[in-house]
């Protein structure tokens, strides 16, 4: 199998102001230099500039929560790809649930927004899970697996090692429930299968999959010990900065 870094993303979300941002960044950085994983963190647009000069030529990374597909133009409140990259972005989360819950994020734009990112030179952080009800019902696994198809659609292979998958049950997102350990692994061995259907095995063993969802520093060594968790997307576990080195301490 192919030896896959873990990464853990911090997804801040609509908080941290530029204040805050320095505040956290400071902190943290001297609390993961050591880190052995991957570490990004994915600011909200007012405070990526701020981010980037505080984490330059440390080994924190640099993302963005959103980006919209088209180049430049009519989009009011949208940000391009290259407005992103201008900073100094590497990663982008792409389709979170939050954007598919309140902002009309469709299986489409996600696939939309995911190829924009790619072909600027963006990582994107695709995120995929199913609503409780669908879980309750036992259809998280089709709905996984057409929001997989829908997001990968038309990406050619040679951009996959670019691209890195979020699994996030949306009902474990910021609730404090995490699903348990072999769920998410047994869920994320299901989006793997798809990008293998997709691109073939050799894909599948070196796509990154994170798993995301009231993920902390309690939680993380079970969840990093199943085969197929390639690190976290963490929502409010990210937004101190004890908490969130805790966390990256937990992944061996
Ligand atoms: P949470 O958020 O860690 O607060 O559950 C995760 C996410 O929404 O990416």
């Amino acid at each position: 199998m192919a030896s896959r870094t873990p990464i853990i993303a911090g997804n801040w979300k609509m908080n941290n102001t530029i204040k805050e941002t320095k505040e956290l960044l400071t902190a943290l950085i001297p609390l993961v230099k050591d880190a052995k994983c991957e570490v990004a963190v994915c600011a909200p647009y007012t405070s990526i500039a701020a981010a980037a000069g505080l984490i330059a030529g440390t080994k924190i990374k640099l993302g963005a929560e959103n980006v919209h597909w088209a180049d430049k133009g009519a989009f009011t409140g949208e940000i391009s790809a290259d407005m992103l990259k201008e900073l100094g972005v590497e990663y982008v989360i792409v389709g979170h649930s939050e954007r598919r819950q309140y902002f009309g994020e469709t299986d489409a734009t996600v696939n939309k927004r995911a190829k924009a990112a790619l072909s600027r030179g963006l990582k994107p952080i695709i995120c995929v899970g199913e609503l409780l009800g669908e879980r309750e019902s036992g259809a998280t696994d089709d709905v996984v697996i057409r929001q997989t198809k829908g997001a990968f659609d038309g990406i050619a292979a040679d951009e996959l090692k670019n691209i890195v998958i979020a699994y996030e049950p949306v009902w474990a997102i910021g609730t404090g429930k995490t699903a348990t350990a072999d769920d998410a692994d047994a869920t994320i061995a299901v989006i793997r299968g798809v990008v293998g259907e997709l691109y073939g095995k050799d894909a599948a063993d070196a796509m990154r999959i994170q798993y995301g969802g009231s993920m902390n520093a309690k939680n993380v060594a079970e969840l990093m010990a199943k085969p197929n968790i390639d690190g976290g997307l963490i929502g409010g576990a990210s937004l101190k900065a004890e908490d969130f080195a805790k966390l990256i301490a937990g992944v061996n």
